[in-house]
Order: structure tokens, then C-alpha cells, then sequence
């Protein structure tokens, strides 16, 4: 079925992560976000898939190209972000009069959850969350979806919208729907048009992620990189070699090199490439992607993705993090429950906190405003190529932007 992923958002509440790359690029375990999602579609049937970008569109087309894993793939550009039905709307042209799925590029799926969706009739995700006020909320009766209300602030279920859906092919005559109360064309709206003509179901997912804050880009990676070591040391049990599959498990088969003296635990990746050298300890799940270095003398754990060309040196600890393409933490650091964008660069001695004296949440700001982020453990956020200076020491919860700078002996308490 042809499939529309909306890719043209600009991310603001991701800054400064997403200042120099488009919120669907960021890395989730060994792809990006949107590629999970654009797998998760071919997996259910997508046979043809429409991408709507905009802002920062480039390495999104670079990424997928004409044809991705069989299926063709289209761009159309929707020049001002104006709702997900006005991104709709713009690929309405691309599309045949034939019924279609819309994803939001910025949801993560467990395997096997979209099939329902594909199978059968109008229908659209759904699942139950504690707080549903921030979401559209469905109310369901016997068996099919018979009101969507947006952002309520009395929601009449926690049976949210999780932005997937089957429309039948008449709804691309319904998309033209007026602007909402925050001044988008909403998808919602054709929703509501839609149940006003056909039955649509609710498909009940096992397992779903909205993947739009910092904290989440780590619960993604936490999520993916579990299932894809997993995967990979299921492979390994079955009988597959290391070319395949780069497990490390019990009988330690890499596709990257790793020394004799090194200590793996549990299922860690080490991609073709990438290097784990004498003294190291890692306890996973871990991916280690190609180019990286760890080591020697480094502990890593937690479930942690050391991207491409990144390093991890000596007498340094990362827990539970993300360390973008090209990041560098060489000498006598900690990094904890934090994202280090591309190309950072820690001092020696630099030192995360990741936890309060008073136990409470850590706080993080999105869009300017202080926010919990409901982690007791969470460190930092850095933009791309943000350099410490050495012995700087930065609080949990902080961001530092884009190229932001430290200097020696820092002790940086506040967003820079
Ligand atoms: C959109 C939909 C909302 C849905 C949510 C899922 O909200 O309008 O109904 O629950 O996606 O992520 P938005 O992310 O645009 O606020």
C-alpha cells in the first residue's frame, strides 16, 4: 500500500540536536529515526513510500535515495511546516486514488505492530499512555473509533492517536480541513471527516515511542539498541558467523576488532571497523559502530551507542548514552544518561552529573521552558561540536548549543 512518512518537521523541542540536521537524521542504535519507522512500513506491506520533508531535507534524500530496501521512495517538500494535513495535502499529487498509510517519521514501532494497520480497512494505532493530554485522544465503541479530541484537557480515555494511519482513498478529498485552534492543519480533522463516513479501527500497539525531546532520543536508543544486540545474538545462537551478524557473545565473534584483554558482557555490537582495545569493560547492550575506538582502560555500560568515528579513551566511563558521529571523550572523564552531538569535544577531565542531591527528576529545557525530563538519572545535552576545556565539571541537565565552548575548571550549572 503506498504510505506517506511525514519527515518535514524542524524538531525545535530537539535543539540544539537538530540546528544542523533534520529531526528524522537523528541516531537511534545503527539508522536514523525515520529509518525505523520507513522499515517498520515496508515490513507491514508500504510497497510504495512518499516522503513530505522540508526543513534540512537533503540528508534525508541522500539517505533513502530513489529506492530504499525494494520499495521506491518520492519526495515532496512542504515548504511551510503548516500541520500534518497540510503535509498531506502537499503529497496528495504523488499519490494514486487508492486507499494510503500516513506515518509520523518521528514514532518508533515494536516488529509486527504495523501489520494490522495494512491488513483490512480504514483504521488507525493507538495506545494507552498515563498521561494522554498532549496527544489526540480516541474514544472507542465496540470495536471502531467514533470521536478524536486534540490535546484535551478532560481526555475521555488514555487511548491516544499515535500518528498512524489507514485512510480509504476518498479522504484525499477531505484533506482541505481549516486551521486549528494552534493555527495547523491537523490530521485529526481528517479523521473526524473520515469516521463520519467509514468504520475505522483501533490497532493496538504492543509497544510505541513519539520520539521528540532529548530524553527520548536516549529511551529510543535504549529501545533499538537492545532489540537490534538481541537480534544479533539470537542470529549468533542460531548458528550465523561473525560476518553476519558481529555479536559479541559468549564465544566472541566481532566484525570489529576487539582485544584479548578486553571484557565483553551481555550483547554488544562491535561494528566492522570499529576498535576495543586492551583493559576495556563493556557491559551491554552496546553498539559500537564502525570507526569508533574504545579503549584502552574505558568502561562503558548501560545501553550506549558510540557512533561512527567516535572515541572513548582512557580511564573514561559512559553510561547510558549516545555519542554522535565523531565524538570525542579521551582522557579521565564520566558521561552519563547524555547525548553528545557530532563532533563534540570533552577536555580531560570532564565530568558529568547525572543525578540530583535531592533525588528529584532531572530538568531540562525544550523550546525555553524548564521541563521535567521524569528521569532521576539524566546528564547533558551538547550540540554539535561543543568543545569543554579540561577538569570542567557540568551539572545535570544542562544544554550546551551548537560550537558552545568551556573553559578550564569550569563548573557550568546553566544552559549555554
Ligand atoms: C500529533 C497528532 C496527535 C497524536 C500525536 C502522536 O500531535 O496531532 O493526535 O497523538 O501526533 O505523536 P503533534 O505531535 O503534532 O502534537
Amino acid at each position: 500500500m503506498q504510505t506517506v512518512v511525514l519527515a518535514a518537521g524542524q524538531g525545535t523541542r530537539m535543539r540544539p540536536l537538530t540546528d544542523r540536521r533534520p529531526k528524522p537524521m537523528l541516531p537511534v542504535a545503527d539508522r536514523p529515526l525515520v529509518a525505523h519507522t520507513v522499515d517498520a512500513a515496508i515490513a507491514a506491506g508500504a510497497t510504495r513510500i512518499v516522503l513530505v520533508v522540508g526543513y534540512e531535507s537533503d540528508p534525508i534524500v541522500d539517505y533513502f535515495g530513489e529506492t530504499y530496501g525494494g520499495v521506491p521512495i518520492e519526495y515532496v517538500h512542504q515548504e511551510a511546516q503548516a500541520g500534518t494535513a497540510d503535509a498531506v495535502r502537499t503529497a496528495a499529487p504523488a499519490l494514486a486514488a487508492e486507499p494510503f498509510v500516513v506515518l509520523n517519521g518521528d514514532a518508533l514501532f515494536a516488529d509486527g505492530d504495523l501489520a494490522p494497520l495494512y491488513d483490512g480497512g480504514p483504521a488507525i494505532c493507538s495506545v494507552r499512555v498515563d498521561d494522554p493530554t498532549q496527544y489526540g485522544v480516541l474514544d472507542v465503541e465496540d470495536g471502531v473509533v467514533t470521536g478524536i479530541v486534540e490535546k484535551p484537557t478532560d481526555p475521555p480515555s488514555n487511548r491516544i492517536n499515535a500518528g498512524a494511519y489507514h485512510f480509504p482513498a476518498a479522504a484525499l478529498e477531505w484533506l482541505d480541513v481549516p486551521e486549528s485552534e494552534r493555527g495547523e492543519h491537523e490530521l485529526t480533522d481528517v479523521l473526524e471527516r473520515t469516521i463520519d463516513h467509514v468504520d475505522v479501527r483501533p490497532v493496538t500497539l504492543s509497544r510505541w515511542l513519539d520520539v521528540g525531546r532529548p530524553w527520548e532520543l536516549l529511551e529510543a536508543n535504549e529501545w533499538k539498541i537492545a532489540s537490534l544486540v538481541e537480534a544479533a545474538a539470537d542470529a549468533e545462537r542460531d548458528g550465523a558467523g561473525a560476518e553476519e551478524v558481529h555479536f559479541a557473545g559468549t564465544d566472541r565473534s566481532f566484525a570489529g576488532t576487539v582485544s584479548d584483554d578486553a571484557t565483553i558482557e551481555g550483547p554488544v555490537v562491535v561494528e566492522a571497523g570499529a576498535t576495543v582495545r586492551e583493559g576495556v569493560t563493556i557491559e551491554g547492550p552496546a553498539l559500537i559502530r564502525s570507526g569508533a575506538t574504545v579503549g584502552p582502560n574505558a568502561y562503558v555500560r548501560g545501553t550506549t551507542l558510540v557512533g561512527e568515528n567516535a572515541s572513548v579513551g582512557h580511564a573514561v566511563e559512559v553510561k547510558n548514552s549516545v555519542l554522535m558521529a565523531g565524538a570525542a571523550v579521551n582522557h579521565l572523564s564520566y558521561v552519563g544518561d547524555s547525548v553528545l552531538g557530532r563532533d563534540v569535544n570533552f577536555g580531560a577531565g570532564t565530568v558529568v552529573a547525572n543525578l540530583r542531591h535531592d533525588d528529584e527528576s532531572v530538568e531540562l529545557t525544550v523550546k525555553g521552558e524548564r521541563v521535567s525530563t521524569g528521569r532521576r538519572k539524566f546528564g547533558v545535552v551538547l550540540g554539535d561540536e561543543a568543545k569543554t576545556g579540561i577538569d570542567t565539571n557540568i551539572n545535570a541537565g544542562v544544554t550546551l548549543s551548537t560550537g558552545a565552548t568551556t573553559k578550564p575548571g569550569e563548573s557550568v550549572t546553566r544552559d549555554r
